[in-house]
């Protein structure tokens, strides 16, 4: 599937995930979490597509649902293998297993994801036994193993070293090459440098640029800070709850903003500029309404200061407003 010369790699339509609040009595009627409300994007090979919103918007989610560590409510997600864009919903568990292997997840806390009790060189090693790309004890998965290590900046001495040997920045490291030994083409990047120092974040952010140049790799980049998801996205999407409000290159984002939540998360970044004087700050007020039971209409309605009538009756659909700028909203900041 080609679209303007880029390829897609992820087709994504109308997805939604609904979890179930648990009941207080069985005569209660079943209430659901509406994580994600009806997302639809395509992912194309190559880039870094960033993904922004508040705490409980449903980015993680999201980038979960897309490899399918839970089966989605509703809606479709298609992958591009050999030609075919295929749908995993429809794939046998086999399948589908095998095609697990080409998506991975970095997460945010590396610690909590790494056994305490396997070595940097057996937790790298662990998804390859398990794929059947090497058997266990082998010396090409030792050579193999160690190879990753040093293209993820780890020293080959640490293979045998524990997790609570390394540093925060180190544990990362693992947790990419962990992730990036077994040759994914689609990497989801759940706050990936979030829990680290900041000089630290720069150099996994670098790394993860170089990796996927050299490793072919695209990423979906999920993050709540816009000064790292302005510094690694080619493009950016914006979320709230459960729903995408805007679509569009970095560039396009920053300068061209349109919609009104996306301009006051915009005007929230701290600037060490003195002459930015263009930026207005606008306070986002009140509290994120519960994704159980959302606003009707457009569901940012009881927060936006741009709201009138219409925005608390009818939904906005995503509307291309030129250059492949989308953006859900009814009176954008710009026709
Ligand atoms: N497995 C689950 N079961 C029930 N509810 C869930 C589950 N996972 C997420 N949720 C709920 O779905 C909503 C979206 O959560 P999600 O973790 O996707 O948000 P997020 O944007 O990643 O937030 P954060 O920035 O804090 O990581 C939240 O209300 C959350 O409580
Ligand atoms: S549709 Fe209305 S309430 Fe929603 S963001 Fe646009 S102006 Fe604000
Ligand atoms: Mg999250």
């Amino acid at each position: 599937m080609q679209t303007e010369n880029k390829k897609v790699l992820i087709s994504i339509r109308d997805i939604k995930q609904y979890f179930p609040v648990k009941k207080s009595s069985f005569r209660e009627e079943q209430k659901y979490v509406k994580a994600n409300d009806g997302i639809s994007l395509d992912i194309y090979e190559g880039e870094t597509l960033g993904l922004v919103g508040e705490s409980g918007c449903g980015k993680s989610t999201f980038g979960r649902t897309i490899l399918q560590l839970y089966p989605q409510t509703h809606g479709d997600i298609f992958f591009e293998k050999d030609g075919e864009m295929i749908n995993l919903k429809e794939q046998p568990a086999e399948k589908l297993r095998a095609l697990r292997r080409e998506m991975q997840l970095i997460f945010q806390d590396p610690y909590s994801s790494l056994n305490p009790k396997m070595t940097a060189g057996q937790i790298i090693g662990e998804g390859l036994t398990a794929h059947g790309l090497y058997k266990k004890g082998d010396t090409a998965l030792r050579d193999y193993v160690m190879d990753v290590m040093k293209k993820c900046g780890l020293d080959t001495y640490m293979f045998g070293r524990y997790p609570h040997q390394f540093s925060g920045g180190q544990r990362q490291r693992i947790g990419i090459a962990r992730s990036l030994a077994l040759k994914p083409r689609f990497v989801v990047c759940d706050e990936a440098v979030s829990a680290l120092d900041v000089s630290i974040q720069s150099q996994i952010l670098n790394l993860l640029s170089d990796l996927k140049e050299q490793e072919h790799l695209t990423y979906l980049f999920i993050t709540h800070d816009l000064s790292v998801v302005k510094y690694i996205s080619d493009r950016i999407g914006v979320m709230y709850l459960g729903n995408l409000v805007e679509l569009a290159s970095t560039e396009e984002l920053f300068e061209r903003t349109l919609h009104p939540y996306t301009k006051a998360l915009l005007s929230a970044i701290p600037t060490t500029d003195v002459n930015d004087k263009k930026r207005d700050r606008i306070l986002l007020e009140g509290d994120i309404p519960s994704p159980v039971n959302p606003p009707t209409g457009c569901k940012f309605h009881t927060r936006c200061y741009r709201c009138q009538e219409k925005c608390k009756k009818e939904v906005p659909v995503m509307t291309d407003m030129g250059n492949n700028h989308m953006v859900a909203c009814h009176y954008p900041l710009e026709k």
